[in-house]
């Protein structure tokens, strides 16, 4: 048993959740995270998921009494350069900070990642840098709000488009587009065809908003991914009208790049959103993209809605 005032982790189970959401609440309430936990976290952090290796809670004893003054959750992504580990925490303050850092690199550590990446909004980076991580790049979200007119896109000649709510293109085809697309993009993780029938599978996931373009030899150009929530703007700490529509991906493959694809794609999967009922449209984007994604979502209307910094630790 720990001394009174030292803060220890113990494995978190199940029947935490309810704290987890609560910390990722207070999170987003206070700048670190850009949105409370939505279906997305809800769904991840079901019974499935591996809470006895992968989740803490940091606890103290305060005036005789057991307080809970931290969380701390461990994902992983297999990327095309290694396994990368990610750290999400909330702390009270900087001694269950620490212990929950140091406890995720170890986790980390154990699982042969080759890095290991902590998001915090910017300014609100708390102790992460000394624990040696550094930032790596920004990481935006951009908001298309319920005013601004979603214009639909210019065909490109020589392509024709598909929606998914047609089913005329087989579920690899997407799933191969899409790896063609993002082969080049940072910390791209080959997509697997159980994760595309999951996400495809999901009530958010918006078909008729979700388009492939393909030239006259049959070969994928660009695609986009779309899906709705109609419950995440009820949330607290959740400032965005809803509901929420999401450009999930926006991917042209590298030999179709540059002719306007990506342009049409999101002008449509914009109106069709629209037309499904979003008020808000949100994306993520890489800050630092070599094609200068935000500059397309710019030009659609888009403005960064809020920017995470991305700092990393290299455990090689
Ligand atoms: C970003 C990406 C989707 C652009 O696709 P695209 O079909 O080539 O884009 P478009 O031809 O419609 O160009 C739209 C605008 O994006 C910007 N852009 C695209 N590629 C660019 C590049 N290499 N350099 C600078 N700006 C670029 C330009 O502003 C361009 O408008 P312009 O041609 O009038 O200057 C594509 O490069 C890609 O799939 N990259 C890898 C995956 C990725 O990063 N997706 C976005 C994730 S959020």
């Amino acid at each position: 048993m720990a001394a009174p005032g030292t803060t220890w982790l113990q494995p978190a189970r199940h029947q935490d959740s309810g704290i987890f959401v609560d910390y990722l609440t207070w999170l987003a309430q206070t700048g670190v995270r850009d949105a409370p936990p939505g279906a997305f976290e809800f769904e991840f952090l079901g019974p499935d998921f591996d809470w006895g290796n992968r989740a803490r809670l940091a606890v103290r004893t305060i005036g005789g009494v057991r307080r809970v003054v931290g969380v701390g959750i461990v994902t992983e992504r297999f990327t095309t350069s290694g396994l990368v580990s990610r750290i999400e925490y909330g702390a009270a303050d900087a001694e269950a900070e620490s212990a929950l850092i140091e406890w995720g690199i170890s986790v980390a550590r154990a699982r042969s990642a080759r890095v290991v990446d902590i998001w915090r909004g910017r300014g609100r980076a708390g102790g992460v840098e000394a624990h040696g991580f550094t930032v790596i790049r920004p990481f935006w979200r951009m908001d298309l709000p319920p005013q601004t007119p979603a214009v639909a896109g210019t065909p490109v000649a020589g392509y024709q488009l598909f929606a998914r709510i047609q089913d005329v293109i087989s579920q690899a085809e997407w799933v191969r587009a899409y790896n063609r697309s993002f082969v080049d993009h940072w910390q791209h993780a080959v997509l697997q065809q159980s994760q595309w029938d999951r996400k495809t599978a999901s009530r958010r996931h918006l078909a008729e908003a979700t388009l492939i373009a393909f030239d006259r030899r049959g070969e994928a150009g660009a695609l986009v991914v779309c899906s709705i929530d109609h419950e995440l703007a009820n949330r607290p700490g959740e400032r965005r009208t809803g509901p929420i529509g999401f450009v999930d991906v926006v991917g042209t493959a590298p030999e179709h790049r540059r002719r306007g694809l990506a342009r049409w794609l999101l002008g449509e999967a914009l109106v069709r959103l629209r037309a499904a009922g979003a008020r808000t449209i949100s994306l993520y984007v890489d800050g630092a993209s070599a094609n200068r994604a935000y500059e397309l979502y710019r030009q659609s209307g888009f403005s960064v809605a809020f920017e995470y910094e991305v700092w990393e630790r290299s455990l090689a």
